[in-house]
């Protein structure tokens, strides 16, 4: 594999690139402007929620709801200015977040859809208030009459309730329904786990095969997907499985060591070995150890 290094003279920022995809180390609101214009087919932008998460030396808590949006909508306009005439941008925020960005969008593109993420149930329960079991996600495009949706890539079983399959006894020649369908707007994903092979070690990872239905719908391969907050890089991961190319950038530098890692773009960084998280854990009652193979073994 072709691994390129290269640094901005003079400047703070760093770009890595192997093959069809390049990261990018610095603030998007920065790192941005390295991005050409009317270049980008599909944004994945799964910014900070301002809940008050640490994601290494960052804390995501903005001083108001208004502070917070406003940054949103900076970012916003430059991700808008990214994008192809024909591009396609899924973004996501907390819950109460959302109906800023919600209102902001519609005068600033056509939002084809709200999509609720639900998974199961958080490790803390609420138990004086409903728990969140979902996230939000709204579908945007520059131009609702030219836009990419791979229906086909995506489709799911459709469920009837009947046992044999039904059949459209109007068509002239009577046929068995489709039985695929394009999903709904509800997508269960169950969230990214310790145990889960694709596990990475940040408070927020998305799982793989969300980013998959959302790529195959809305590019086709070989176009440019960018993720300007990129975590661990969920998105340029599944872009480059799926033979797209891609841009991700991440300030935190413990994350970017994973994404230079899982994308197979470097093994060592500043001369430390980059390594896939061990994956020891303990079982109540009995010590219990697994080994990222998955091996078992008691002690
Ligand atoms: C919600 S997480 C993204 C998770 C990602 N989708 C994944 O699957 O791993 C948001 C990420 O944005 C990063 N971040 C926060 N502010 C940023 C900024 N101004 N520029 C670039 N990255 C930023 C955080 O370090 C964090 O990793």
């Amino acid at each position: 594999m072709q691994t390129s290094l290269r640094f901005c003279s003079g400047k703070k920022k760093m770009h890595y690139s192997s093959g069809s995809t390049t990261i990018l180390h610095g603030q998007s609101e920065v790192a941005l402007s390295e991005v050409a214009d009317h270049s980008i087919d599909l944004i994945f932008a799964d910014p900070p929620y301002n809940i008050g998460k640490s994601f290494g030396s960052f804390h995501d808590k903005w001083p108001s709801d208004k502070d917070y949006a406003e940054w949103c909508y900076g970012w916003l306009t430059t991700c808008l200015r990214k994008l192809k005439s024909n591009g396609s941008m899924y973004v996501m925020t907390s819950t109460q977040a959302m109906p800023y960005l919600d209102l902001w969008l519609r005068n600033h593109c056509t939002i084809l859809s709200r999509i609720m993420w639900h998974y199961d149930s958080s490790g803390v329960q609420a138990k004086s208030y409903y728990g969140s079991m979902f996230e939000p996600i709204l579908f945007c495009v520059k131009d609702p009459k030219n836009y990419t949706f791979n229906a086909d890539a995506i489709e799911v079983e459709a469920r009837t309730g009947a046992v044999r399959k039904l059949i459209d006894y109007r068509k002239e020649i009577p046929t068995p329904y489709k039985s695929t369908k394009v999903p709904g707007n509800v997508w269960y994903y169950p969230r990214v786990r310790y145990r889960m092979p694709e596990y990475e070690n940040h408070p927020s990872q998305k799982p793989e095969a969300l980013l998959e239905r959302i790529i195959l719908a809305s590019s086709n391969p070989n176009g440019v997907i960018l993720d300007p907050f990129a975590g661990t890089f969920t998105t340029c991961a599944v872009a480059k499985r799926l033979g797209r190319r891609s841009i991700g950038i991440e300030q935190e530098r413990e994350y970017l060591k994973i994404g230079l890692r899982r994308l197979g773009i470097a093994s060592e960084f500043n001369g430390e070995k980059l390594i896939a998280p061990d994956k020891t854990y303990t079982r109540k009652n009995k010590t219990r150890h697994a080994t990222s193979q998955g091996a078992l073994f008691d002690e």
